[in-house]
């Protein structure tokens, strides 16, 4: 956790901090006595887990906008409270999803191994030629914040942008010339690139999946900075294989940080460690934010971030 996150939870409460990494087990025997639990999305929250939390925990308080590592009915069932940290991530996330679309478009990964391996002979017409970003059309299946903040960004590059979604409590409206269509069918036909913004949820899991992928566009790139869930990497891979995919950029993945051999090795990706929201203003932003609430939770107020409570 940043040392001025730290700080700030200190400044009100004492604070436990164990790697991130730690084993249920570990956390179940150290959380004995203490009124709040801070989680990534490494911890699964499980229905199990939270069974066994002990009594005097009120408040779960997850390090992450997403919250699909954690079971929310069995939260509610024990009336425990659940904070997560939207909006102080969103740019540096829609940062991130634009590296992929550029790694991805304009092969970043194989160039810069071409550059390192010492073989690269110099330039000629036909070396390493990528896929145009100005003109093309963006697809954005997920139009809340990060979504938004990725459509920004694209009518900068010149991009036709597509989505579904007209409205949304995350404010902003779609840049001038944003196309709304009738459906999710309907982006996913007419895009060039695709980037995924959806949660992951059990109506969304694998969403992106073989006959989806058969319904784009030939040579089509897939970006995603949401959940590796929304996709079935098998049809992902198989169409990277056989060429109907133009290439995708990924930063997350299912069950990571454990990554499928043939997804790494499969041609045309960009693929970095889950680094959406690695900013330090994002990171800080994202702690700061659980601390106020934190501190709002156990002092009676309002807390800005609730998730179902
Ligand atoms: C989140 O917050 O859900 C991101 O995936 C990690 O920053």
């Amino acid at each position: 956790m940043p040392a001025r996150v730290v700080g700030e939870i200190q400044s009100f409460a004492d604070l436990s901090i164990l790697p991130g990494e730690s084993a249920p087990e570990r956390v179940l025997e150290n959380c004995n006595g203490f009124d709040a639990l801070i989680c990534t999305l490494m911890n699964k929250v499980t229905a199990d887990f939270i069974d066994r939390l002990p009594p005097s925990i009120r408040l779960v308080a997850t390090y992450s906008v997403g919250i699909d590592h954690i079971d929310l009915r069995a939260l509610q069932a024990r009336r425990i409270a659940l904070v997560n940290t939207p909006d102080v991530l969103t740019e540096a996330t829609a940062d991130i999803a634009w590296l992929l679309l550029l790694g991805a478009a304009r092969r970043a990964s194989e160039a810069e191994a071409l550059l390192r391996s010492g073989m690269w002979t110099g330039w000629e017409p036909n070396q390493l030629v990528g896929t145009d970003i100005h003109g093309s059309t963006l697809g954005i299946l997920g139009f809340g914040r990060i979504g938004r903040a990725v459509a920004r960004r694209a009518a900068g590059f010149g991009m036709n942008i597509l989505t579904s979604v007209r409205s949304s409590s995350a404010g902003d409206p779609p840049p001038p010339g944003t196309i709304i269509c009738s459906s999710m069918e309907e982006v996913l036909a007419g895009s060039d690139f695709l980037s995924l913004h959806l949660p992951l949820t059990e109506e969304t899991q694998n969403w992106l999946n073989a006959e989806r992928i058969a319904s784009m566009k030939s040579g089509a790139i897939v970006i995603n900075t949401a959940r590796g869930g929304l996709i079935d990497e098998t049809a992902l891979i198989a169409a990277l294989q056989s060429g109907k995919l133009g290439g995708a950029g990924l930063d997350v993945f299912v069950g990571e940080p454990d990554i499928r051999r043939d997804l790494v090795e499969a041609p045309n990706t960009f693929l970095l460690p889950h680094l959406g929201s690695a900013t330090r203003r994002a990171r800080e932003g994202m702690g700061l934010s659980l601390a106020r609430d934190i501190a709002a939770f156990f002092a009676g107020r309002p807390v800005e971030n609730g998730v179902g409570v």
